[in-house]
């Protein structure tokens, strides 16, 4: 069970084992996972303190990578991996990010949440230098990006 609304928070490193034991239940990549890429990841814990949801955002600077969006099987279809994507993307943009990128075996889940296909070629090299890129997804991993809108509005005056 989990509080409604659910609480995100974020990730410190004494969580990593925790979301390692999670997401290795997903077939998601763990195998980078603590070894040195910079890292940040939002949590979502049940009531008994197991996490149940998580996802990631990697690297440095304006164009960044989504992974390891992932939700407990039994809480699936009731909004919180759309909850955790439109999180992570908010904590991007404050962060100022521009794009994000993502690979990912299910493409269908972001094709309403502003994600468009994108060539691996024309991702950004510091992009496309993380682990996930160079050897963690498979090759038929489709390649998305969202740009983010700014989180301030300019006002003529
Ligand atoms: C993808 C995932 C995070 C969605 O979490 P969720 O809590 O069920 O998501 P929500 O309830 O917010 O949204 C459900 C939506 O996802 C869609 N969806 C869920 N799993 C899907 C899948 N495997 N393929 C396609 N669509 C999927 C549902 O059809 C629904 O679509 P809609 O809102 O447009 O009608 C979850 O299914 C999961 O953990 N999957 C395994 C890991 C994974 O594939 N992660 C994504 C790549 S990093």
């Amino acid at each position: 069970m989990i509080t409604n609304p659910p609480r995100i928070e974020a990730a410190t490193g004494a969580d990593w084992p925790d979301i390692v034991t999670f997401l290795a239940g997903t077939g998601l990549p763990i195998d980078d996972l603590g070894q040195g890429a910079p890292m940040e990841f939002l949590v979502v814990r049940n009531t008994s303190g197991h996490i149940v949801g998580s996802i990631g955002i990697e690297g440095i600077g304006v164009e960044r990578l989504i992974r390891s969006l992932a939700v407990a099987p039994a809480l699936r279809g009731h909004g919180l991996g759309s909850t955790l994507l439109a999180a992570a993307e908010a904590q991007a943009r404050d962060e100022g990010v521009v794009r994000l990128f993502l690979l990912t075996l299910t493409p269908a889940f972001f094709d309403h949440r502003g994600y468009d296909p994108v060539a691996r070629d024309a991702v950004p090299a510091a992009v496309a230098a993380s682990a996930e890129f160079i050897h963690l997804c498979p090759g038929d991993a489709a390649c998305l990006t969202r740009l983010l809108e700014p989180s301030f509005s300019v006002i003529d005056e």
